[in-house]
């Protein structure tokens, strides 16, 4: 009788567990709970589903056919769905994705977006493509995980009906690479690009000079790259980006709504223009090029007229390659040049930029010049420079390195990065409030968040990607939601479940033992 017993559990047990494995993977139906990252403004959830199918059509208004291509190649190579794009006035009845502009919503300014879900289809609206290109972001990250694979996968495609009516806290979310210490090719650059983006990141910040690499063509200047851009940390054989390059990573950018923007760090950190030109040295003397990762020891000379003109051919070029509105001219830790010298120098510096129809930023040190309301400042690790500048009128972008400098270790352990600053754990990297982390600083003063990446250890993409990942999701976070919905036990939750999502990606994140992450 005991083993008759035993043997029915034992047969319960396996047609129950064939049962429940064989269950169809269950569609999502409350919108509410998607993890999404960042988290919206608004989300109303209405208890059904829309189904993506290979019969789905991507439907837009005439003019939006670029972005309406995007979503359809984003869906393709997971769902294996080659979907149609087609221009029309009005959403059709069913089966449809329909991006539209309507322009009037001024809540959604110019970055937000406002997506219905229904059984039928999705509606997506914006004042401006950029929203539409946002909303797209979001219907990846409600879609299954697996959508992010570069092959075919056997998916239920569904999406929670309801609705998401989303905005940005800050128009400026940014991210920086620094090319100089170590460079990286023009794919390493588009797949950050293309990681940003998936995070609703709108600024990248390319610092492509410093004193161990020169990394960006001028024609004009030729040994900058040939000689200045031959090395990095280390002694490898650096590179540099030729001026098509450059144009080509900016256009890349462009299409996901991102703006460039180009970092010449001066007066110091200048070693490998200094070893290229000896006529940029008070001296008139060549330095040799330098592999280390010292700071503070070199700079432009500030009294040769020399200077200036380098600086004009240099900002010249680059600004004609640029269309967004900045230059950046760093400014930071000028440890090599006397103060009388470096205020007027970064004067010049302004005026120059101006005259090539830019505005300058420059590092929290800048704020000590002339600088006017247009200029923005980059705090990085002096608040008081940063008071100076809102003092001034100018507007702030907050790099504090304590909190959001990517090279930062996450702990002792962490296999690369520094800790000059801190360790950053991703909780702490996240729990922190750009309008409240410095009194004297608000919100209205703030343009927005940068997370920057210095590259003095990081050599490779999956160097990259253990710094950057998962910390870059928490600084979207941070640029993107408004403060009131932002609450690390929760978003530790959501971020727990993007383990499959950047798995999928192809992203070797640092699996921080702060996070839940998933299974
Ligand atoms: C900096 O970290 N020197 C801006």
């Amino acid at each position: 009788m005991q083993i008759l017993k035993l043997t029915f559990f034992c047969l319960a047990t396996v047609l129950v567990t064939f049962l429940f494995s064989c269950q169809p993977p269950e569609a999502p139906t409350d919108l509410t709970q998607a993890p999404l990252i960042p988290q919206p403004v608004s989300v109303e959830a209405t208890g059904t589903s829309f189904e993506l199918t290979d019969r789905t059509v991507v439907c837009v208004q005439e003019g939006l056919e670029n972005v309406g291509q995007y979503l359809a190649d984003k869906l393709a190579p997971a769902t294996g769905f080659e979907l149609a794009v087609k221009t029309v006035d009005k959403a059709p009845s069913k089966r449809y994705i329909y991006l539209s502009l309507s322009g009037d919503n001024a809540e959604l300014s110019n970055e937000g977006y406002e997506l219905a879900i229904s059984k039928n289809g999705v509606n997506i609206t914006a004042n401006q493509p950029a929203g539409l290109f946002y909303a797209i972001q979001t219907v990846l990250q409600l879609l299954p995980a697996s959508i992010e694979s570069g092959e075919k996968q056997a998916g239920l495609w569904k999406l929670a009906s309801g609705t998401i009516k989303d905005f940005p806290t800050y128009s400026f979310r940014g991210s920086m690479l620094d090319v100089s210490r170590h460079f990286f090719s023009v794919g390493d650059v588009k797949r950050y690009i293309d990681l940003m983006a998936a995070f609703k990141m709108n600024v990248f910040h390319l610092h492509l000079s410093d004193d161990q690499g020169w990394r960006i063509e001028i024609k004009k200047w030729p040994n900058l790259t040939t000689h200045g851009g031959s090395t990095e940390v280390g002694g490898g054989e650096g590179g540099f980006y030729t001026q098509e390059e450059y144009a080509d990573i900016v256009k890349y950018a462009q299409d996901r709504f991102i703006t460039i923007i180009p970092e010449i760090d001066m007066p110091g950190h200048t070693n490998a223009a200094l070893a290229s030109y000896p006529e940029l040295n008070c001296d008139g003397k060549a330095t040799e090029l330098y592999t280390g990762t010292e700071v503070g020891f070199s700079s432009f000379c500030t009294s040769k007229e020399i200077t200036y003109q380098f600086i004009d051919d240099v900002v010249s070029e680059l600004a004609a390659l640029t269309p967004g509105p900045y230059i950046h001219i760093g400014g930071d830790e000028s440890h090599a040049t006397k103060k009388e010298d470096y205020l007027p120098f970064v004067n010049r510096a302004k005026e120059i930029v101006e005259s090539h129809g830019k505005i300058m930023i420059g590092w929290d040190e800048t704020a000590q010049a002339e600088i006017g309301a247009n200029n923005l400042v980059q705090l990085w690790n002096n608040a008081d420079f940063a008071k100076e500048a809102v003092g001034k009128g100018a507007k702030l972008i907050m790099s504090p390195a304590t909190k959001s400098y990517l090279d930062m270790q996450y702990d002792s352990t962490s296999r690369i990065g520094l800790h000059w600053a801190a360790y950053i754990e991703v909780d702490t990297g996240y729990i922190w409030d750009p309008a409240t982390l410095f009194p004297g600083i608000e919100k209205e003063n703030i343009i927005g968040i940068e997370a920057p990446l210095w590259s003095e250890t990081v050599t490779n993409m999956d160097d990259i990607e253990y710094l950057v990942f998962p910390r870059l999701l928490g600084y979207a976070e941070i640029g993107w939601s408004p403060a009131t919905v932002r609450d690390w036990e929760t978003y530790k939750i959501r971020l727990g479940q993007f383990a499959e999502r950047m798995d999928a990606m192809e992203i070797g994140f640092y699996r921080s033992k702060s996070v839940p992450w998933a299974e």
